[in-house]
Parts: structure tokens; sequence; C-alpha cells
């Protein structure tokens, strides 16, 4: 095994009032509101949104299906989680009824107060159509209800895309942050 370092940013928002507009999902798109029976749907959506992509190098657990299930099991029981920034974006089929999960994101409040996003993640065949974007503001949004001011995330500097939607969205890099990962050696 080998040790390898992750570079990656802690980028954060000021919560304001400025980002109370109700986020307009494309036709076909609607949000599912967190509760507890949707853990293994937020789960599967996780994985199958991280499985190939460079985050699941760096957290392992987010490329296997049973670590997601994990992750979420934590995630929930955390003192601090937040069900209004915790959502689900559904595609819906001909009848307005639920086909498919593609995407989702957690809150939770940390110890020192910051509204902190868990895991933004949209599977790959519904990328590039704001869904991103419109999740990310429904999370801010519940922690802004829950009485947070400032919120933060981590993103892996290589994730270009992802910084790119944050920097868009008005989160602004921090600090740089090292992750030490124990990776195969080959
Ligand atoms: C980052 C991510 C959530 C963006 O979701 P999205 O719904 O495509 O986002 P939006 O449509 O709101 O924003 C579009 C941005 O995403 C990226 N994007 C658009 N289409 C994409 C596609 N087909 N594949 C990958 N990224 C795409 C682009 O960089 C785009 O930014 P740009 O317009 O400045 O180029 C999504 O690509 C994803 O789940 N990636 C894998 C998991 C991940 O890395 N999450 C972030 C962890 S910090």
């Amino acid at each position: 095994m080998v040790l390898t370092y992750f570079k990656r940013f802690r980028m954060e928002i000021d919560l304001g009032i400025d980002l109370l507009t109700e986020p307009q999902l494309p036709p076909g798109y609607r949000f599912v509101a967190w509760d507890p029976s949707l853990l293994a749907q937020h789960a599967e959506t996780k994985y199958q949104s991280f499985r190939t992509e460079i985050d699941a190098n760096v957290f392992p657990c987010l490329g296997e299906a049973d670590g997601c299930l994990r992750l979420m099991r934590e995630i929930v029981r955390k003192e601090g989680f937040l069900p209004g920034a915790t959502w689900l974006v559904a595609r819906l089929g001909p009848q307005g009824q639920i086909d498919e999960y593609c995407g989702t994101v957690q809150g939770i409040r940390d110890r020192t107060g910051y509204g902190a996003i868990q895991n933004l993640g949209i599977t790959p065949d519904h990328r590039g159509r704001q869904l991103g974007s419109c999740l990310l503001l429904k999370a801010l949004q519940g922690f802004y209800r829950a009485g947070l001011t400032r919120s933060f995330l981590e993103v892996t500097a290589q994730n270009e895309g992802a910084i790119r939607l944050y920097r868009r969205m008005g989160f602004r890099k921090a600090r740089t942050v090292y992750k030490a990962v124990e990776v195969a050696y080959s």
C-alpha cells in the first residue's frame, strides 16, 4: 500500500434571504423531501453518482453500494443531521409517478454551527440540466431555514466541473486541505 494525498478545497458561502428563490427543476423532475424510509434510495443514488468518479478514490466507500449505505446510516445518526437540507431529485414517468431517483444531497449542522453539504451527486445520465445546482440550492435553503448563517463543503481539486458549479452558486475557497488515502500499489 502507498499513501497518496488528494488536494481538496474547503469552500464556504454566507446564507441569506437572497437564496430563498425556489429552485426550478426542468420538467419531468421533482424534489423529494427526507424521510427515513428513503435511506436506501439516498445510498443507491449516491453510489450511482460517485462510483466512477474521482471521489470514489478519495473516499473508497463511495465506490461501493454497501459503503454508501454505511455512510448514509452514519450521516443520519449524527446529532446535527438536518432533514430540511437533505433531498432527492426524482425523474417522473408519464403519469407523474417516480420512475427513478437521480440526485441526492444531505445536510448536517457541524459543531461550529456551519451547514456542511455532504456528497452532492447527480447520476451520469441526468447531468448538465441544472439538477445539481437546484439540489445544492435546496440544501442551502434548508440550512438557512434552520437558522444557520454559513455553509461549507469540501471538493477534490481535480473535480473542476463541481468547483465551477460551486463558484457559480457563490461558494468561495476558504482553505486547502489534504486527504491522505492508502491505495494499493500496482
Ligand atoms: C458535480 C455534479 C453534482 C453536477 O451536477 P449537474 O446536475 O450536472 O450540475 P449542473 O447541471 O447544475 O451544473 C453543470 C456543471 O456540471 C458539469 N457538467 C455538466 N454536464 C456534465 C456531464 N454530462 N458530466 C459531468 N459533468 C457535467 C459541468 O462542469 C457544469 O459546469 P459548467 O456549466 O460550468 O461547465 C455532477 O457532475 C456529479 O454528480 N458528479 C459526480 C459526483 C461529484 O463529484 N459530486 C461533487 C462532490 S464535491
